[in-house]
C-alpha cells in the first residue's frame, strides 16, 4: 500500500491558486502541446509510467474536494477510499493510458479515451477547479477520438461533471445507480455523437 498521507499531502500542497492564472479564449480550447497561462506552462501529454501516485492524488482530491458537493460522505469514501490498493490502482492507470495536464511540472488533471470511445476516468485536482484544465483535456481526448475515426464518445458521468460534459455536446442517455464497495453512487450514461455533431 502507498501512504495515503503522501497523497493527501500532495493534494493539500496544491491548495489555493498561487498563480494569477487567466486563460484567454484562444488558448483555452487548444488542448494540446504547450499552452502558456500568463507565465505558467501547461502541457497536455500522455501519462508516464511511475506517475500513478500523482494521478491518485488528483483522483482523491477531485472526489473529496469537488464531487463531495453532490454526494454524501459515505458515497465519497466508497468512491475514493483512502486505502485503495496501490497495485490495483497502478494496473488500472496503465490499462487506461490517460492523458495528463501538467502545470509547471505537476500533474493537475487526467482523463482517458478508450478505443471503444469510452471515457473511463476524468478528474481535475480539487486545488484547481474551473481553471480550464478539464476543457483542455476534453478538447484533447475529443481530438483523439476523431483521429481514431470514432463515431461516438460515451461515459458514465458523475452528477458533478454532467454540466461540464453537456458543454461539449454530450447528452444523457440514462440515469444509473451503480454500486461500488456496497454503496450506490448515482451517475448518468452520457453520449456525444461525433458523426452528426
Ligand atoms: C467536472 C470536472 C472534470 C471539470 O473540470 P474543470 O477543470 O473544473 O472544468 P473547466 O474549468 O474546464 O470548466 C469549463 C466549464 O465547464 C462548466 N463546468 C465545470 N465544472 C462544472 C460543474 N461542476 N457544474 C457545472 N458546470 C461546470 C462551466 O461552464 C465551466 O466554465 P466556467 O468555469 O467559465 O463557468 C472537475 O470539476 C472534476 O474533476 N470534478 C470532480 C470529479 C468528477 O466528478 N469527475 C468526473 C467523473 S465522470
Amino acid at each position: 500500500m502507498w501512504s495515503t498521507r503522501a497523497f493527501i499531502g500532495l493534494s493539500l500542497a496544491l491548495d489555493g491558486l498561487p498563480y494569477n492564472m487567466s486563460i484567454d479564449a484562444d488558448t483555452r480550447g487548444t488542448g494540446d502541446a504547450n499552452v502558456d497561462l500568463m507565465n505558467d506552462t501547461v502541457l497536455v501529454r500522455r501519462y508516464r509510467e511511475g506517475e500513478e501516485p500523482a494521478l491518485f492524488a488528483v483522483y482523491y482530491s477531485a472526489i473529496h474536494f469537488v464531487a463531495s458537493r453532490d454526494y454524501t460522505p459515505d458515497q465519497i469514501e466508497a468512491w475514493a477510499p483512502r486505502d485503495l490498493d496501490s497495485r490495483l490502482w497502478e494496473a488500472r492507470i496503465r490499462g487506461i493510458n490517460p492523458f495528463v495536464a501538467e502545470l509547471d511540472g505537476t500533474v493537475v488533471a487526467y482523463a482517458d479515451i478508450q478505443a471503444s470511445g469510452y471515457i473511463d476516468h476524468f478528474f481535475v485536482s480539487g486545488a484547481y477547479p474551473r481553471c480550464g484544465f478539464g476543457t483542455m483535456l476534453m478538447t484533447r481526448i475529443l481530438k483523439e477520438a476523431r483521429c481514431l475515426g470514432l463515431s461516438e464518445v460515451t461515459s458514465d458521468v458523475s452528477r458533478t461533471a454532467q454540466g461540464f460534459y453537456e458543454r461539449f455536446g454530450f447528452r444523457v442517455v440514462e440515469h444509473r445507480n451503480p454500486v461500488l464497495r456496497g454503496v450506490t453512487i448515482p451517475n448518468a450514461l452520457m453520449r456525444l455523437d461525433l458523426k452528426n455533431g
